[in-house]
């Protein structure tokens, strides 16, 4: 199956990377690279012909349409995510 993961750079999300291209999915990794996120989690399966990845921001509609329609994923799991406590007190819009 190919499924689009948002947020594949993140604690959660390039766990769920590793695991889908293991059981042998194709794996369309869109995510902003916040200060959050570590390319080196997914650094294992970079080369894998099985997995893109995309720098895009899941609020900008326009750039996720682009995405969606080139690579045609039948799934979408959903991991983007402003997650630090600490940041959404000081700055909720983001999180919003
Ligand atoms: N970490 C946990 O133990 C845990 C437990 C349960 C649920 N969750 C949930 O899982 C989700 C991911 O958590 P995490 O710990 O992996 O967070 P994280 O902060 O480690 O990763 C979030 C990723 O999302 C990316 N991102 C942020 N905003 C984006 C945007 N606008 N467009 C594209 N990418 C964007 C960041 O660059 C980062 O790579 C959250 O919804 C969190 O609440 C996490």
């Amino acid at each position: 199956m190919k499924i689009l993961i948002t947020g594949g750079a993140g604690f959660i999300g390039s766990a769920v990377v590793r695991a889908a291209i293991a059981q042998g999915h194709s794996v369309v990794n869109v995510d902003k690279l916040t200060y959050a996120a570590c390319l080196d989690n997914v650094a294992s399966v970079a080369d894998n012909e099985s997995y893109v990845f995309f720098q895009g921001d899941i609020c900008d509609r326009a750039a996720m349409d682009r995405i969606l329609k080139e690579t045609q994923p039948e799934a979408i799991m959903h991991l983007a995510a402003e997650s630090h406590v600490d940041r959404s007190i000081d700055g909720p819009g983001a999180f919003i």
